[in-house]
């Protein structure tokens, strides 16, 4: 009854055909897709499974690790060192890089992920997901955290899990972004949403707005004219959404469009904004780019940033093309103090008057 459907297996053979060492990436995706539906079965037992609440233990981040966070870290690590496929791994939850166990042989592939990503809406039962980004490693030494710090375009392969109603895995190679269902009866993610395209122009906006009071000035710009909606400069209205889980937000924003934000802010001068690049930024920049989208700091192209640590974080502004786009010149404008409604001394960082819709 359900022949002809695409497995994942089917389509990384397809899909990974000229790509050096496609054999090894494809096993490794589908490790990684293993351990994917072991952390969908975990999250999905919610209470009764009891992995909620919180770990009692801090990651080098300085946050609070729930039971999820460090049971999901251990999935993944356990179902990739073992099979030469990895030169080692990288994760959020850990401080420095996991070397591979003596025993196992080690790969050419280095794998960097979040392994729950959004763990603040575990406990609620609110879609959570893991990110993973895959890079090369082709010297034979074990790789050292230099190893690690690639660019985003040295990225081989990207994906994302998403636990929600459904379970889903969406992934690039570099040839488009493509999402998978798990259809849980079989145990196989079947591919439900070929060639996924994010809309060049959307109406729909997401940001945590409890930080406004720390956003640079083309953020404030931007979202009070979204807020304006009709009446304002957009000439049409615009609606707002925030999940606290980037895979959610992402998810929407691959499936009918929008623009996710989290910016550069002031809160702590040491921490340019939220996110992390290499297991956070880089690889859903990957994705959203290969769905036609755009993805940047608000003045640079992400996937073009070089790394200088493992957890360093960056602002982070993506979604549909031509409003990322309009962003990006909000902040060139500011930054060449040509932005004519924001230049007002009155309306700088520093300013008592925060730029508002009057
Ligand atoms: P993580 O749970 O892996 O630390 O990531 C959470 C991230 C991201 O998913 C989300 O967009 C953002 O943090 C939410 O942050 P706020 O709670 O500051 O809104
Ligand atoms: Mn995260
Ligand atoms: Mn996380």
């Amino acid at each position: 009854m359900h022949l002809g459907r695409t497995t994942l297996s089917k389509f990384l053979i397809q899909q990974l055909e000229g790509i050096e060492g496609s054999r090894d990436l494809g096993a490794l995706l589908v490790d990684v897709a293993a351990a994917v539906k072991t952390i969908s079965s975990m999250a999905a037992k919610g209470a009764l499974g009891g992995l909620l609440g919180k770990a009692g233990t801090e990651n080098v981040q300085g946050e609070q690790q729930v039971k999820l966070d460090v049971a999901s870290n251990d999935v993944i690590l356990k179902s990739c060192d073992w099979g030469g496929l990895v030169a080692g791994m990288a994760s959020e939850e850990l401080d420095d890089p996991y070397p591979i166990p003596a025993e196992y042989p080690r790969g050419r592939f280095l794998l960097v992920f979040d392994p729950l990503d959004g763990s603040s809406n575990a406990d609620v039962n609110v879609s959570v997901g893991t990110i993973f980004s895959i890079l090369r490693h082709d010297r034979k030494e074990a790789p050292k955290v230099e190893d690690f710090l690639q660019k985003g375009i040295e990225q081989v392969a990207a994906g994302y899990a998403i636990y929600g109603p459904s379970t889903m895995l969406v992934v690039t190679v570099g040839k488009g972004t493509h999402g998978f269902t798990l259809d849980r009866e079989v145990g196989n993610f079947i591919l439900t949403h070929p060639n996924l395209r994010i809309p060049e122009d959307t109406s729909e906006f997401a940001i945590n707005t409890s930080n406004a009071r720390f956003w640079e000035v083309p953020v404030h710009r931007y979202v009070t004219e979204c807020q304006d909606g009709k009446s304002g400069e957009r000439g049409r209205d615009f609606n707002m959404r925030w999940i606290a889980s980037m895979v959610a937000e992402v998810h929407r924003i691959l499936v009918r469009g929008g623009v996710f934000m989290y910016p550069r802010d002031t809160r702590d001068p040491e921490k340019p904004g939220r996110l992390r690049l290499m297991y956070e930024a880089s690889p859903i920049s990957f994705l959203v780019e290969q769905a036609g989208g755009a993805a940047s700091t608000g003045r640079q192209r992400l996937m073009e940033l070089l790394p200088h640590q493992l957890h360093q974080r960056v602002p982070v502004i993506l979604g549909s093309k031509n409003e990322v786009e309009r962003i990006v010149r909000y902040h060139w404008e500011h930054d060449k103090g040509i932005d004519r409604r924001y230049s007002s001394p009155l309306f700088n960082e520093r300013s008592l008057f925060r730029p508002s819709a009057t």
